[in-house]
């Protein structure tokens, strides 16, 4: 950690009017770019923006607790290259990322969901797929992890249609321990991890559409693999949404 007069400010406020984000007014330069929905309390991007300030870096977090420590965690190692933002990161990407603006977007262990009323709530839908595939450069990441096995199953199922899908089994050389929180904290309970690294496909965008048209919803129950530590039918034991 720095001394604190060498901090940096890492926090980005999202207009209330929804207007394309301006990586370039941000960031103060054009360099790739990492975005990661749903990032937590920032501890990937903190340790990626470490190793590639090369990079600039932009989470996406609804949480402001969570959103808080991402950037004081930014701003006292002087990162100024890795910023967070307050907001819905399903809305960021369908309506206000700018098409082929990010080489690389990422998304750890969203949540999934048990309760039937919040299905609409799961981070990943055929909306969400093409608006990742829409403002990734051509060639661009997905970087795509959970603990989950029927998110996993879906996501499996539906991306490879948008992306080249492929699967990485093992801990990411960069975090041995776990890129995120949920990753340390799942595989301390047992947990298996699935991590994929999918690549954009080069598709028109017509085509794109039509293929995010002809998903199904993500209407799985996130319970059905057994995922978590509790008895099926047995309603106490069931995670509950946060
Ligand atoms: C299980 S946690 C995982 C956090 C982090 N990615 C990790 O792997 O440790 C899911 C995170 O996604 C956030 N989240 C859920 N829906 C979101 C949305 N629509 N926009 C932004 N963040 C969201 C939650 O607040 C939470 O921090």
């Amino acid at each position: 950690m720095l001394p604190k007069t060498d901090w940096v400010r890492t926090r980005v406020m999202l207009d209330r009017r929804v207007e394309p984000f301006d990586w370039q007014r941000w960031f103060g330069r054009v360099a790739p770019r990492v975005l990661d929905l749903g990032c937590g309390n920032g501890l990937y991007l903190v340790s990626s923006a470490l190793r590639r300030s090369t990079h600039d870096h932009l989470g996406v977090e609804l949480v402001p607790p969570a959103l808080r420590l991402a950037s004081l965690r930014a701003g006292q190692r002087g990162l100024s290259h890795c910023k967070f933002a307050w907001g819905d990161a399903t809305e960021f990407v369908v309506s206000r990322c700018p098409s082929a603006s990010v080489d690389e977007v990422h998304l750890y262990h969203p949540q999934p969901y048990y309760d039937a009323a919040k299905l609409d709530r799961r981070q990943l839908a055929p909306h969400t797929l093409l608006a990742i595939w829409r403002v990734l450069v051509p060639g661009g990441l997905f970087v795509f992890q959970t603990d989950n096995p029927a998110y996993w199953k879906w996501t499996g199922e539906h991306a490879p249609q948008l992306f080249e899908w492929s699967e990485h089994a093992e801990p990411w050389p960069d975090a041995p321990a776990g890129r995120t929180l949920r990753e340390i904290r799942a595989r301390a309970q047992g947990l298996a991890i699935f991590r994929a690294v999918a690549r954009r496909r080069e598709l028109d965008a017509g085509e794109a559409d039509a293929r995010a048209a002809r998903m199904s919803a993500p209407t799985f129950d996130a319970n059905k693999f057994g995922a978590g530590r509790f008895r099926p039918g047995k309603r106490s034991a069931r995670p509950r949404d946060r």
